[in-house]
Protein backbone atom coordinates (compact mmCIF):
# COMPACT_ATOMS: atom_id res chain seq x y z
CA UNK A 1 0.00 0.00 0.00
CA UNK A 2 0.89 3.45 -0.56
CA UNK A 3 -0.20 7.07 0.95
CA UNK A 4 0.71 10.36 -0.48
CA UNK A 5 -0.14 13.50 0.77
CA UNK A 6 -0.34 16.77 -1.06
CA UNK A 7 -0.55 20.14 -0.01
CA UNK A 8 -3.13 22.96 -0.64
CA UNK A 9 -1.30 25.87 -2.78
CA UNK A 10 -2.29 29.67 -2.56
CA UNK A 11 -2.33 31.02 -6.59
CA UNK A 12 -1.06 33.85 -8.31
CA UNK A 13 -0.28 36.17 -5.43
CA UNK A 14 -2.00 39.23 -6.90
CA UNK A 15 0.61 40.23 -9.78
CA UNK A 16 1.64 36.15 -10.74
CA UNK A 17 -1.28 35.75 -12.27
CA UNK A 18 -1.07 32.07 -13.37
CA UNK A 19 2.70 31.93 -12.32
CA UNK A 20 3.33 32.70 -8.84
CA UNK A 21 2.00 30.37 -6.18
CA UNK A 22 2.78 29.05 -2.01
CA UNK A 23 2.20 25.86 -0.99
CA UNK A 24 0.30 25.72 2.06
CA UNK A 25 0.13 23.65 5.49
CA UNK A 26 -3.34 22.08 4.76
CA UNK A 27 -3.46 18.76 2.98
CA UNK A 28 -5.13 16.04 0.88
CA UNK A 29 -4.30 12.78 1.33
CA UNK A 30 -4.36 8.71 0.24
CA UNK A 31 -3.98 5.64 0.36
CA UNK A 32 -3.93 3.58 -2.71
CA UNK A 33 -3.74 -0.28 -2.90
CA UNK A 34 -3.54 -2.40 -5.79
CA UNK A 35 -6.49 -5.10 -5.75
CA UNK A 36 -7.52 -8.41 -7.47
CA UNK A 37 -9.90 -6.12 -9.91
CA UNK A 38 -12.24 -3.54 -10.16
CA UNK A 39 -12.54 -0.01 -8.69
CA UNK A 40 -12.96 0.70 -5.37
CA UNK A 41 -13.18 4.20 -4.09
CA UNK A 42 -13.59 5.18 -0.54
CA UNK A 43 -14.30 9.37 0.31
CA UNK A 44 -13.74 9.82 4.01
CA UNK A 45 -14.59 13.45 4.27
CA UNK A 46 -17.39 15.78 3.53
CA UNK A 47 -17.03 15.98 -0.32
CA UNK A 48 -17.96 12.13 -0.55
CA UNK A 49 -21.65 13.85 -0.50
CA UNK A 50 -20.94 15.45 -4.03
CA UNK A 51 -17.70 13.51 -5.77
CA UNK A 52 -18.06 10.88 -7.67
CA UNK A 53 -16.83 7.36 -6.95
CA UNK A 54 -16.89 6.00 -10.18
CA UNK A 55 -14.04 6.24 -12.97
CA UNK A 56 -15.43 9.75 -13.17
CA UNK A 57 -13.21 10.39 -10.03
CA UNK A 58 -11.26 13.73 -10.91
CA UNK A 59 -8.19 11.57 -8.73
CA UNK A 60 -9.13 8.34 -10.63
CA UNK A 61 -9.13 10.12 -14.12
CA UNK A 62 -5.09 11.72 -13.10
CA UNK A 63 -4.34 7.82 -12.12
CA UNK A 64 -5.77 7.19 -15.95
CA UNK A 65 -3.39 9.59 -17.46
CA UNK A 66 -0.29 7.75 -15.99
CA UNK A 67 -1.82 4.77 -16.77
CA UNK A 68 -2.28 4.98 -20.34
CA UNK A 69 0.62 6.99 -21.21
CA UNK A 70 3.12 4.40 -19.47
CA UNK A 71 0.69 1.23 -21.07
CA UNK A 72 0.59 -0.24 -17.44
CA UNK A 73 -2.44 -1.18 -15.53
CA UNK A 74 -2.47 -2.42 -12.41
CA UNK A 75 -5.53 -5.17 -12.26
CA UNK A 76 -7.44 -3.27 -9.39
CA UNK A 77 -7.37 -0.45 -7.83
CA UNK A 78 -8.45 0.72 -3.81
CA UNK A 79 -8.22 4.58 -3.29
CA UNK A 80 -9.01 5.99 0.56
CA UNK A 81 -8.74 9.33 0.28
CA UNK A 82 -9.29 12.25 2.79
CA UNK A 83 -9.03 16.20 2.08
CA UNK A 84 -9.22 18.83 4.72
CA UNK A 85 -8.72 21.66 1.47
CA UNK A 86 -11.76 23.21 1.37
CA UNK A 87 -13.39 22.72 -2.24
CA UNK A 88 -13.63 25.36 -4.52
CA UNK A 89 -12.40 28.04 -2.97
CA UNK A 90 -9.05 29.37 -4.41
CA UNK A 91 -6.68 27.09 -2.08
CA UNK A 92 -5.70 24.92 -4.87
CA UNK A 93 -7.75 21.13 -4.07
CA UNK A 94 -8.40 20.21 -7.38
CA UNK A 95 -4.67 20.53 -8.28
CA UNK A 96 -3.97 18.77 -5.08
CA UNK A 97 -6.19 16.05 -6.06
CA UNK A 98 -4.56 15.99 -9.69
CA UNK A 99 -1.23 15.80 -8.00
CA UNK A 100 -2.76 13.01 -5.62
CA UNK A 101 -3.72 10.73 -8.35
CA UNK A 102 -0.55 11.54 -10.34
CA UNK A 103 1.55 10.48 -7.66
CA UNK A 104 -0.93 7.44 -6.41
CA UNK A 105 -0.72 5.83 -10.00
CA UNK A 106 2.69 6.22 -10.92
CA UNK A 107 4.08 4.79 -7.73
CA UNK A 108 1.76 1.34 -7.92
CA UNK A 109 3.12 0.83 -11.34
CA UNK A 110 6.81 1.69 -9.99
CA UNK A 111 7.59 4.95 -10.76
CA UNK A 112 8.13 5.53 -14.25
CA UNK A 113 7.45 8.76 -14.19
CA UNK A 114 9.85 11.33 -12.73
CA UNK A 115 8.11 14.16 -10.62
CA UNK A 116 9.11 17.06 -13.11
CA UNK A 117 7.29 14.53 -15.66
CA UNK A 118 3.93 14.25 -13.97
CA UNK A 119 4.33 17.85 -13.47
CA UNK A 120 4.22 18.35 -17.03
CA UNK A 121 0.79 15.92 -17.44
CA UNK A 122 -0.57 18.04 -14.44
CA UNK A 123 0.05 21.17 -16.22
CA UNK A 124 -1.96 19.45 -19.86
CA UNK A 125 -4.54 18.66 -17.70
CA UNK A 126 -5.18 21.90 -15.85
CA UNK A 127 -3.66 25.00 -18.60
CA UNK A 128 -2.10 26.83 -15.99
CA UNK A 129 1.20 25.78 -13.28
CA UNK A 130 0.37 28.05 -10.65
CA UNK A 131 -0.79 25.81 -8.18
CA UNK A 132 -0.09 22.23 -9.41
CA UNK A 133 3.41 23.46 -9.38
CA UNK A 134 3.92 24.60 -4.99
CA UNK A 135 1.50 20.92 -4.40
CA UNK A 136 3.99 19.04 -6.25
CA UNK A 137 7.12 20.94 -4.76
CA UNK A 138 6.11 23.04 -1.97
CA UNK A 139 7.78 26.41 -1.19
CA UNK A 140 7.13 29.83 -3.19
CA UNK A 141 7.18 28.62 -7.18
CA UNK A 142 7.55 30.61 -10.34
CA UNK A 143 6.37 28.48 -13.53
CA UNK A 144 6.37 29.01 -16.62
CA UNK A 145 5.28 27.15 -20.04
CA UNK A 146 8.29 27.53 -21.94
CA UNK A 147 7.81 26.13 -25.57
CA UNK A 148 4.81 23.57 -24.20
CA UNK A 149 7.25 22.27 -21.43
CA UNK A 150 6.45 23.71 -17.06
CA UNK A 151 9.48 25.27 -15.96
CA UNK A 152 10.07 26.18 -12.56
CA UNK A 153 11.79 27.83 -9.94
CA UNK A 154 11.46 26.89 -6.16
CA UNK A 155 12.44 29.40 -3.11
CA UNK A 156 11.96 28.12 0.63
CA UNK A 157 9.59 30.72 2.22
CA UNK A 158 10.27 31.62 5.62
CA UNK A 159 8.86 29.69 8.76
CA UNK A 160 7.88 33.26 10.70
CA UNK A 161 5.22 34.07 8.31
CA UNK A 162 1.39 33.09 8.38
CA UNK A 163 -1.19 32.78 5.38
CA UNK A 164 -4.65 34.53 6.96
CA UNK A 165 -7.09 32.73 5.15
CA UNK A 166 -10.71 33.98 5.01
CA UNK A 167 -12.41 31.69 3.90
CA UNK A 168 -16.49 31.70 2.71
CA UNK A 169 -18.98 29.12 3.27
CA UNK A 170 -19.86 30.00 -0.80
CA UNK A 171 -17.94 27.94 -3.70
CA UNK A 172 -16.79 29.91 -6.80
CA UNK A 173 -16.09 28.10 -9.61
CA UNK A 174 -12.65 28.81 -11.24
CA UNK A 175 -14.35 28.01 -14.82
CA UNK A 176 -16.92 31.39 -13.82
CA UNK A 177 -13.95 33.46 -12.27
CA UNK A 178 -11.81 33.14 -15.15
CA UNK A 179 -15.08 33.79 -17.86
CA UNK A 180 -15.55 37.24 -16.04
CA UNK A 181 -11.98 38.29 -16.98
CA UNK A 182 -11.37 40.60 -20.21
CA UNK A 183 -10.33 38.78 -23.19
CA UNK A 184 -7.47 41.84 -23.96
CA UNK A 185 -5.41 43.83 -21.29
CA UNK A 186 -4.48 47.06 -21.57
CA UNK A 187 -0.51 47.49 -22.39
CA UNK A 188 0.33 49.85 -19.31
CA UNK A 189 -1.75 46.66 -16.81
CA UNK A 190 0.48 44.40 -18.37
CA UNK A 191 3.65 46.38 -17.73
CA UNK A 192 2.59 47.05 -13.87
CA UNK A 193 1.60 43.24 -13.43
CA UNK A 194 5.29 42.27 -15.15
CA UNK A 195 7.03 44.86 -12.92
CA UNK A 196 5.52 44.05 -9.64
CA UNK A 197 5.14 40.26 -10.10
CA UNK A 198 8.96 40.50 -10.65
CA UNK A 199 9.99 42.44 -8.12
CA UNK A 200 8.55 40.63 -5.67
CA UNK A 201 10.13 37.19 -7.04
CA UNK A 202 13.79 38.42 -7.22
CA UNK A 203 13.18 39.87 -3.56
CA UNK A 204 11.49 36.02 -2.38
CA UNK A 205 14.67 34.36 -4.23
CA UNK A 206 17.20 36.64 -2.23
CA UNK A 207 15.18 35.06 1.21
CA UNK A 208 13.01 38.58 1.43
CA UNK A 209 9.15 37.87 1.41
CA UNK A 210 9.10 41.99 3.18
CA UNK A 211 8.02 42.93 -0.51
CA UNK A 212 4.48 40.69 -0.06
CA UNK A 213 2.72 44.61 -0.33
CA UNK A 214 4.36 44.61 -3.50
CA UNK A 215 3.73 41.28 -4.87
CA UNK A 216 0.06 41.43 -4.65
CA UNK A 217 -0.44 44.85 -6.74
CA UNK A 218 -2.76 44.15 -10.07
CA UNK A 219 -4.27 45.59 -12.59
CA UNK A 220 -4.98 42.47 -14.31
CA UNK A 221 -7.85 40.21 -12.67
CA UNK A 222 -8.54 40.60 -9.33
CA UNK A 223 -10.86 43.99 -9.16
CA UNK A 224 -12.91 41.79 -11.59
CA UNK A 225 -13.43 38.97 -9.42
CA UNK A 226 -13.84 41.15 -6.54
CA UNK A 227 -17.04 41.90 -8.13
CA UNK A 228 -18.08 38.04 -7.76
CA UNK A 229 -17.27 38.18 -4.06
CA UNK A 230 -19.14 40.90 -1.91
CA UNK A 231 -16.94 42.44 1.10
CA UNK A 232 -13.40 41.00 -0.33
CA UNK A 233 -11.93 44.64 -0.23
CA UNK A 234 -13.57 45.28 3.35
CA UNK A 235 -11.69 42.18 4.21
CA UNK A 236 -8.78 43.30 2.66
CA UNK A 237 -8.64 46.96 4.05
CA UNK A 238 -9.72 45.77 7.53
CA UNK A 239 -6.93 43.32 7.54
CA UNK A 240 -4.43 46.09 6.66
CA UNK A 241 -5.49 48.14 9.35
CA UNK A 242 -5.00 44.82 11.84
CA UNK A 243 -1.81 44.75 10.87
CA UNK A 244 -1.21 42.74 7.50
CA UNK A 245 1.47 42.68 5.22
CA UNK A 246 -0.90 42.77 2.56
CA UNK A 247 -4.43 41.20 1.18
CA UNK A 248 -4.84 39.26 -2.17
CA UNK A 249 -7.29 36.99 -3.68
CA UNK A 250 -6.27 33.43 -3.32
CA UNK A 251 -5.95 32.00 -6.72
CA UNK A 252 -9.59 32.77 -8.71
CA UNK A 253 -11.24 33.39 -5.36
CA UNK A 254 -13.18 33.10 -3.41
CA UNK A 255 -10.81 33.29 -0.23
CA UNK A 256 -8.86 36.18 0.57
CA UNK A 257 -5.23 35.80 2.34
CA UNK A 258 -3.36 37.73 4.61
CA UNK A 259 0.31 37.69 5.11
CA UNK A 260 1.24 37.89 8.70
CA UNK A 261 4.09 37.52 11.19
CA UNK A 262 4.01 33.97 12.63
CA UNK A 263 3.14 36.10 16.15
CA UNK A 264 -0.60 37.22 15.04
CA UNK A 265 -2.48 37.05 18.19
CA UNK A 266 -3.92 40.43 18.17
CA UNK A 267 -4.62 40.01 14.44
CA UNK A 268 -6.16 36.92 14.51
CA UNK A 269 -8.84 38.12 18.00
CA UNK A 270 -9.63 41.37 15.89
CA UNK A 271 -10.26 39.30 12.56
CA UNK A 272 -12.22 37.08 14.75
CA UNK A 273 -14.20 39.41 15.99
CA UNK A 274 -15.02 41.08 12.50
CA UNK A 275 -16.11 37.73 11.50
CA UNK A 276 -18.18 37.54 14.35
CA UNK A 277 -19.86 41.31 13.99
CA UNK A 278 -19.80 41.37 9.96
CA UNK A 279 -18.92 38.31 8.41
CA UNK A 280 -21.10 35.46 9.52
CA UNK A 281 -20.69 33.09 6.50
CA UNK A 282 -16.73 33.48 6.38
CA UNK A 283 -14.26 31.76 8.61
CA UNK A 284 -10.81 32.39 9.42
CA UNK A 285 -7.93 29.51 8.70
CA UNK A 286 -4.36 30.25 9.86
CA UNK A 287 -1.19 28.16 7.44
CA UNK A 288 1.79 27.95 7.52
CA UNK A 289 3.59 27.82 4.55
CA UNK A 290 4.87 24.16 3.61
CA UNK A 291 8.75 23.66 2.11
CA UNK A 292 8.46 20.29 1.24
CA UNK A 293 5.78 19.57 -1.31
CA UNK A 294 4.26 15.66 -1.59
CA UNK A 295 5.25 13.08 0.05
CA UNK A 296 4.65 9.74 -0.66
CA UNK A 297 5.25 7.10 2.00
CA UNK A 298 5.18 2.84 1.26
CA UNK A 299 3.72 0.48 3.89
CA UNK A 300 4.44 -3.16 3.54
N1 LIG B 1 -4.32 31.29 -11.92
C1 LIG B 1 -5.65 30.74 -11.80
C2 LIG B 1 -6.65 31.85 -12.01
C3 LIG B 1 -5.85 30.23 -10.41
O1 LIG B 1 -6.44 32.92 -11.47
O2 LIG B 1 -7.64 31.65 -12.70
C4 LIG B 1 -6.42 28.90 -10.38
O3 LIG B 1 -5.38 27.97 -10.58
Amino acid sequence: MISVRVPASTANLGSGFDCMGIALKLYTEAKFEETDSGLEINILDSSRDFLPCDDTNYVYRAMKRVFDKAGKYPKGIRITSHTDIPITRGLGSSSASLALGLCGANELIGTPFSHEELLQIAYDIEGHPDNVTPAFFGGFTVAVNHHNRVIYTKTEVPENIRFAAMIPEFYLATKRARGILPKTVLHKNAAFNIAHAAYFASAAAKGDFSAFDVGVKDKIHQKYRFELIGSAEFIIRSAKRYGAMCGYLSGAGPTIISVVDKNHDEFTKKMKGLIATNLKNWKLVMLEPDNTGVVITHHD
